[in-house]
């Protein structure tokens, strides 16, 4: 069960790289705005997490490290990609630029990064 854990936490990091990809590779674009792929990252990021969270209250990892389940971080980390998946649904559908918004979610993704990180 550990494989399909870190086969998982891969998916998660992908997750991330879509997310973050998508706001850093606009820095320099003066018509930054909200792309599909913040919305496909943030729907990984979401999906990916909660099976991970499951996997790890199911007891797949038996007594390893991982299966310490920090409940203040996994709940900051749901609440703040929930306001992503907002963002990036509203931002998809509206016609560029959405400075805003691409900021918005980017800062929020480092957010979570720091959380997941240091909490
Ligand atoms: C933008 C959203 C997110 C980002 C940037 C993010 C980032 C990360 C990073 C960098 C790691 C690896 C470092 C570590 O092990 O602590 C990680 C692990 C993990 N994440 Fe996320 N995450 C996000 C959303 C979520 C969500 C929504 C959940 C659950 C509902 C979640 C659950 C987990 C779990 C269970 C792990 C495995 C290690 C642990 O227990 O912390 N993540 N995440």
């Amino acid at each position: 069960m550990e494989f399909v854990f870190n086969l998982v936490l891969v998916l998660h990091f992908v997750g991330l790289a879509l997310l973050l990809g998508a706001f850093l590779v606009q820095i320099r674009d003066p018509e930054k705005t909200v792309t599909r792929w913040m919305w496909d990252g943030a729907l990984t990021q979401l999906l990916t997490g909660l099976i991970m969270v499951g996997l790890i209250e199911g007891g797949a990892l038996g007594d390893d490290e991982k299966g310490d389940l920090n409940h203040v971080k996994i709940g900051i980390k749901l609440l703040v990609v929930i306001v992503i998946a907002v963002l990036a649904f509203i931002g998809k559908r509206k016609p560029a630029p959405q400075v805003g918004l691409w900021a918005t979610i980017g800062l929020l993704t480092l957010v979570n990064v720091i959380v997941a990180v240091f909490v």
